[in-house]
C-alpha cells in the first residue's frame, strides 16, 4: 500500500486517454447577442500528457478552462457537445457534484496568483483547508502539516513559508504556492492558464521548468493555456492552436512547430523573434481576432490570411487529420512553408 501522504497522480495507465473533449460549442449571451467562444472543439489528453493551447488573446483558451472545470459564468451556456473525464461524462453535473471534483480530479493553476489567496489566513492554513474539504480520507492535524510541508518542498518553497501570509510571499513564491495547492489532493489533470504571465522571464523560466519536472515524477496531465508560443513549445508534448473561439491546428509540439500548417499558426510562429532567432525575416501577423458576436464567413483568420482563396470566405474548413496525429483546419495548408529549427 502506498503512504496516504504520497505525492503522485491518481490518473490511470500513461499513454491511455484521461480527458476526451468531443464537439463542444459554448456561448456566452449578452446583450448584444450570442459570443461564440467555444465552437466544435475536439481533442484529448492522455495519462501523463501535457497539451498546450496556444492563441492571441480573446481566441476563447479560458472558455475552454472554464468550461473543463465547470466554472462557467451565468451567462455562459454548454449548447452541445460532451466532455468525458476518465470515461465519465462531466457535462450537465451539478454544481454540487463538480464541486466534488474540482481539486481531487480536476485543478487549476491561474494567471494572478494574487486573487487566489484569502490575505488574512496562513498559506499553509488555506492549503489544509483544501484537503479538508476534498482528501478522501481523514488526516491527523500533524499529517496535514507534513504533506503541506512536502507539497512546499516539492515546488521549491522552504516548508516554513507554510505559517507565513499571502502578502509575504514574493509573486513567483505565491505562483509555487499556487502549485502547491493543485497538487495538493493528487489530481489527475491539472489545467493552468497563464500560470507564469504575470511574472518575470527569469522566474517564469524556472517554474516552468519545475512544473515540468513534478510533472514527469507524478505523472498527472497537464493543459497548459498561454498566449506565448514559446512557453508552449517549452513545457507540452502535444499542442492545440486556437482562433476565434476553434482548435484550427492539432499535432505533436515539435512537429507543429517545425511544419506547422496552419497559416495563422505560421503567422504567430513565424512572428515570435524567440523562436525563430533574431536574425530572420519575420513574416507579420497583422491585425486582430474577430469579435466572436459576429465572426466572419467561412474561415474566421481568412480576413487576416495570406493564403486565402475566394472557397475560404465562403466555406469553413474544419479539422482534419492530415496524417502522423496531426490535424488542420484549412483549405490550402499544402501551401503553408516550412519553419524548421525549434531546438528542444
Ligand atoms: N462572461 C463573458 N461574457 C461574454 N463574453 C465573454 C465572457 N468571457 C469571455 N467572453 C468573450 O469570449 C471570447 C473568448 O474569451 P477568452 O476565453 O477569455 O479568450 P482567451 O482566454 O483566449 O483570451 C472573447 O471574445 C471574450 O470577450
Ligand atoms: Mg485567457
Amino acid at each position: 500500500m502506498t503512504d496516504m501522504l504520497d505525492i503522485e497522480s491518481r490518473g490511470g495507465r500513461a499513454g491511455t486517454t484521461l480527458l476526451d473533449v468531443d464537439d463542444i460549442v459554448m456561448h456566452y449571451s449578452t446583450k448584444e447577442g450570442a459570443v461564440m467562444a467555444v465552437d466544435n472543439v475536439t481533442f484529448q489528453v492522455a495519462n501523463g500528457e501535457s497539451l498546450g493551447l496556444v492563441g492571441e488573446s480573446g481566441c476563447g483558451k479560458t472558455s475552454v478552462a472554464l468550461t473543463l472545470l465547470g466554472l462557467l459564468p451565468d451567462n455562459a451556456e454548454i449548447i452541445s457537445g460532451d466532455i468525458q473525464l476518465d470515461g465519465e461524462s462531466i457535462v450537465g453535473l451539478t454544481e454540487e457534484q463538480m464541486r466534488r471534483r474540482r481539486w481531487r480530479d480536476i485543478a487549476m493553476v491561474f494567471q494572478g496568483a494574487m486573487n487566489s489567496w484569502n490575505p488574512v489566513y496562513k498559506v499553509g492554513d488555506q492549503i489544509r483547508e483544501a484537503l479538508r474539504l476534498h482528501w478522501p480520507e481523514t488526516l491527523t492535524y500533524s499529517q496535514e502539516t507534513e504533506r503541506i510541508g512536502q507539497l512546499f518542498e516539492l515546488v521549491g518553497l522552504n516548508p516554513r513559508m507554510a505559517e507565513r501570509y499571502p502578502h509575504e510571499f514574493s509573486g513567483g513564491m505565491r505562483q509555487r504556492a499556487v502549485i502547491a495547492m493543485a497538487l495538493s489532493c493528487n489530481p489527475k489533470l491539472i489545467i493552468a492558464d497563464e500560470p507564469t504571465t504575470a511574472l518575470d522571464v527569469i522566474v517564469q523560466d524556472q517554474i516552468l521548468k519545475e512544473l515540468k519536472n513534478i510533472q514527469a515524477e507524478l505523472g498527472m496531465s497537464i493543459i497548459y493555456i498561454s498566449h506565448d508560443i514559446a512557453v508552449i513549445a517549452e513545457v507540452t508534448d502535444r499542442m492545440g492552436v486556437m482562433y476565434a473561439g476553434k482548435l484550427v491546428e492539432l499535432g505533436d509540439t515539435i512537429e507543429v512547430f517545425h511544419r506547422p500548417r496552419h497559416p495563422y499558426s505560421f503567422l504567430l510562429l513565424s512572428s515570435t523573434p524567440s523562436i525563430t532567432g533574431p536574425r530572420r525575416v519575420l513574416a507579420p501577423l497583422e491585425g486582430e481576432p474577430p469579435n466572436l458576436l459576429n465572426p466572419p464567413s467561412g474561415c474566421r483568420f481568412h480576413p487576416r490570411c495570406p493564403f486565402a482563396t475566394e472557397q475560404c470566405t465562403r466555406e469553413e474548413p474544419v479539422l482534419t487529420d492530415i496524417g502522423g496525429g496531426h490535424a488542420v483546419a484549412c483549405w490550402n495548408w499544402e501551401e503553408v512553408p516550412e519553419i524548421g529549427g525549434l531546438q528542444k
